[in-house]
């Protein structure tokens, strides 16, 4: 069976491991007085951020202090909550022991008139009061957290709890953009200084390692795979893939690997992109040195025009700015998706604000 997988969103079972990042999140939330409760996770499309997070929740279950449940942003997250943990056997046998009667709480419920969310909040609060008194934490989870109106309750309702000092803990993914404007929500002052935890390219020489030993190519060759990647998670995967199913490295694994990330990301990425940040992108596909200054000119831009979009790009983790004066693609063979991707916008398609 072909060892790497197409599939996002579930744990590979080829894993390079993200040492530094995982033991941050994990170390701080089992501390005996954690400094933070919250993690978000963020990084471009097929960086790892599912399977960052799947793993973090997986290593923590070992210690069974630990609950765990992952909540829908587009669904009423509270009521999921507490139906959740309520629904568990174990604890729904501590609750009982504590006296918590959720009966309103039960299917058919009459919760109707009043506040329901603040009833919700209250028996929140008490099943994470008992929970606490058993030396327990909660982890919650949610997945492509954004700025939705189930979210927003949500947090709010968490930052009370936290204030109440409960073991609760929320770790989340997202792009850039809707984490950011979660982040900005005034009703959400709490998360805006939530640390963030932004995914970095996969260590390359364990990359090579992992295509030596899974592969049927030299060390060279697999040192070579593994810089193609760039340290991309999804890469790795997709590259491992069509090397192990043709046998060899050759031009057919090579072509389907650039279809292959072209048509399940690339091309997601490029309609996220608003029509003056794929002009930049653009610019800088066209400078093979990575040039800020020669990209400058060719977009005909000054600096202080430039640097918003490049401040954007590196945030979203479409490019990296590490090096002084320099730009360069963080995804594998995007220039050349860009160059064959981008059309100027012609003066028809945008034709600017209508006038009477
Ligand atoms: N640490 C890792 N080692 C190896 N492969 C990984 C790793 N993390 C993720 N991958 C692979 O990369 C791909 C994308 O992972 P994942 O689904 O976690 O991305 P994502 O950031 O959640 O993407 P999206 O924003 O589209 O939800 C999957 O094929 C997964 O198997
Ligand atoms: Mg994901």
């Amino acid at each position: 069976m072909n060892p790497y997988t197409l599939v996002f969103g579930k744990e590979p079972a080829q894993m390079i491991s993200r040492h530094m990042q995982t033991a941050e999140i994990i170390d701080t939330f089992n501390s005996d007085n954690p400094s933070q409760q919250v993690y978000i996770i963020t990084g471009v499309r097929g960086a790892g951020k599912t399977v960052l997070m799947t793993d973090v929740a997986r290593r923590l279950q070992k210690n069974d202090i630990w609950i765990t449940v992952e909540l829908n942003p587009e669904r009423d997250m509270l009521e999921t909550l507490v139906s959740k943990l309520s629904s568990n056997h174990t604890l729904a046998k501590l609750f009982q022991s504590a006296k918590i009667n959720l009966s309103l709480f039960g299917f058919g419920l009459e919760v109707s008139g009043e506040a329901p969310v603040s009833d919700l909040e209250i028996a929140l609060g008490k099943m994470l009061e008992s929970l606490k008194k058993h030396g327990k934490r909660l982890l919650i989870m949610v997945d492509e957290a954004m700025n939705s109106k189930a979210m927003k309750t949500f947090i709010h309702s968490f930052q009370i709890l936290v204030r109440q000092d409960l073991p609760v803990f929320l770790l989340m993914t997202g792009l850039y953009d809707n984490i950011d404007n979660l982040q900005n929500e005034k009703s959400l002052t709490f998360l805006y200084r939530a640390p963030k935890i932004v995914l970095r390219p996969l260590n390359i020489g364990t990359i090579a390692a992992n295509y030596k030993k899974n592969l049927p190519v030299t060390e060279s060759e697999a040192l070579k795979m593994a810089k193609m990647t760039k340290g991309y998670s999804f890469a790795f995967q997709v590259l491992g893939y069509f090397c192990w199913q043709q046998g060899s490295l050759n031009d057919a694994v090579m072509e389907d690997y650039r279809q292959y990330l072209e048509e399940y990301v690339y091309e997601k990425i490029w309609t996220e992109l608003s029509q003056n940040d794929r002009k930049i992108v653009f610019g800088i596909a066209n400078c093979s040195t990575g040039k800020i200054s020669e990209i400058r000119s060719f977009l005909k831009m000054e600096t202080n025009q430039f640097n918003p979009y490049r401040k954007r790009l590196i945030r979203k983790g479409i490019i990296n700015g590490e090096e002084y004066g320099y730009v360069f693609f963080t995804l594998p063979l995007f220039e050349k998706f860009v160059l064959e991707n981008y059309f100027e916008a012609s003066v028809t398609t945008n034709p600017g604000p209508m006038r009477s």
